[in-house]
């Protein structure tokens, strides 16, 4: 199965430097012929619809549960609508930990967009202390994240970010990974990434990793060079 490849480029790009970004990365990709899927989830200042020869498919990193209203700070469907949006990421840890969402607001936000047929790339990962508590611990917090959440989705992906590996160069180890991976696909059988300082250095390990679907990408797929490297590698 080839790999899907999804870039977050979180509170990072302009809307001028997204599209020169997507050009580069369009042009990149359709020489190359990569047959995967390849999502983009600029932030929301540069939704547009991006004219691609190859299949670049872009998403939101947030939206509030409505077509439009009162929600200060927030875009809604409406928004993305006029962008032709139709792809979303919902319960990433930086919402959970630094936005406060609780798991009740994302299970609702799921089922919302879900109603809306939207893909959704949906978060799950434990932090340090649980990870240090035993797998016991980590099993019980995953399979918590899953609640009211509908993991038969057929527009679900799921990506499995450890918040001990966002961001911080600590990536987990392939076996950690897989055996992870194993716990979560006891609950869905939905393609399953891997989030957590993926880089063009670690990248080939981790897309080796039995059941491993792809990979979800902050800080190395900022710069298109070395997400066009990691495309190759997942080619
Ligand atoms: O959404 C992406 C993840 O938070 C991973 O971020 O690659 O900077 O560790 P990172």
């Amino acid at each position: 199965m080839s790999k899907i490849l999804a870039a977050n480029f979180k509170t990072n790009h302009t809307r001028a430097s997204t599209r020169a970004y997507i050009e580069a990365l369009d042009a990149h990709l359709d020489a190359s012929g990569y047959k995967g899927e390849t999502y983009i989830f600029p932030p929301a200042t540069a939704l547009d619809r991006f004219e691609t020869k190859a299949d670049i498919r872009i998403g939101a990193q947030n939206a509030y549960p409505t077509v439009k209203g009162s929600f200060t700070g927030e875009i809604g469907l409406e928004q993305l609508g006029e962008f032709g949006i139709g792809t979303i990421l919902v319960g990433h840890s930086e919402r959970r930990h630094i936005l406060g969402e609780s798991q009740a607001f994302i299970a609702q936000k799921y089922a919302w967009f879900k109603e809306q047929g939207f893909t959704i790339v949906y978060c799950i990962g434990e932090p340090l202390e649980v990870r240090e508590a035993g797998d016991d611990a980590v099993r019980r917090y995953l399979v918590d994240q899953c609640e009211g959440i509908d993991t038969a989705y057929e527009k679900l992906i799921l990506a499995y970010e450890p918040v001990w590996a966002i961001g911080t160069g600590r990536t987990a180890t392939p076996e950690l990974i897989e055996q992870t991976h194993a716990v979560i696909k006891r609950l869905s059988d939905r393609p399953l990434l891997y989030g957590g300082s993926v880089k063009p250095q670690n990248i080939a390990d981790i897309l080796a990793v039995p059941g491993c679907d792809g990979a979800l990408i902050g800080t190395a797929s900022w710069d298109v060079e070395s997400m066009v490297s990691m495309l190759e590698t997942a080619m």
